[in-house]
């Protein structure tokens, strides 16, 4: 089944590269998924609860998403920049459009929109509008009350995310974000739509991978099967401010060496 994927073959058999995307919510760290060879930031609302320690993706608003986008957009080079539109750009189909066109003016080269039943219009409109935008469905963290689970298990709820890949494939997506879906359902989705699929714990057969930064370097508190420890920066960062305050509290650091020195006479103008 899975080597008649029509848009591409399993991984090895195929001559194309994955598209690669991982989260990015800064400057600096724009700047190493760059170097690294990242092909896509994704300024996901997860900036919510990883960085700005808010308690619910909900909270998160468009000037929080205005602000990271600039920030991404600095360290991005040529890498494109895909920003999330928020929560509060669902109210309604205008208020995303109003959103999503201050997001490309803020340095997003797509917006991102998750995707349930009765978003349609708001994907007409994005399209109408030609606003570059990437669709996301699945698991979508957004909608109130959709417990962090596979998404696509029984027939019903499968049935309903391949129509809706279909939708958002009609609108003129540029990428499909396929997010806890089972791998055997993503391959079938992927095969049957033409925009790209990018998987988050949806499996090897999409045409690309996204990841949420902080999990794929063991700074987010929790660990989730959907993701891996690819470094233990986390750790590194806890070693590095623990070993600081000890270095200060016992007087190793800093040293003269970490400073310059004035000359002698300067000193004697003071001292008299
Ligand atoms: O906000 C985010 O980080 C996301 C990814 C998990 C796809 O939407
Ligand atoms: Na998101």
């Amino acid at each position: 089944y899975f080597p008649l994927l029509k848009n591409r073959g399993l991984p090895h058999e195929s001559e194309k590269k994955k598209e690669v995307m991982l989260t990015a919510y800064d400057y600096q760290t724009a700047r190493y998924a760059v170097e690294a060879g990242v092909d896509i930031l994704l300024v996901g609302d997860s900036l919510g609860t990883n960085v700005l320690g808010y308690s619910s993706v909900h909270d998160v608003t468009l000037s929080d998403m205005l602000h990271h986008t600039r920030a991404v957009k600095r360290g991005a080079g040529t890498a494109i920049v895909v920003s999330d539109l928020p929560y509060t750009s669902m109210k309604t189909p205008e208020k995303c459009r109003d959103h999503a066109q201050s997001l490309l003016e803020n340095g997003a080269d797509m917006v991102k929109i998750e995707v349930e039943t009765g978003r349609a219009p708001y994907l007409d409109l994005l399209n109408r509008e030609k606003i570059p935008f990437c669709g996301h469905i699945g698991f979508t963290p957004q909608t109130p009350g959709l417990s962090v689970s596979l998404q696509g298990k029984t027939a019903r709820r499968a049935t309903e995310l391949l129509s809706l890949a279909k939708h958002i494939e009609h609108a003129g997506a540029k990428y499909l974000i396929l997010e806890l879906i089972p791998y055997n359902i993503a391959a079938h989705i992927t095969s049957s739509v033409q925009t790209p699929t990018i998987g988050i714990g949806a499996g090897p057969y999409c045409n690309g991978e996204v990841q949420v930064w902080y999990d794929i370097c063991g700074i987010s508190e929790k660990t989730y099967r959907h993701t891996q420890v690819f470094a233990p920066v986390g750790r590194e960062i806890r070693t590095a401010f623990t070993e600081y305050v000890h270095a200060v509290q016992h007087d190793r650091f800093p040293t003269i060496k970490n400073a310059g020195v004035a000359p002698e006479e300067t000193l004697l103008t003071l001292t008299g």
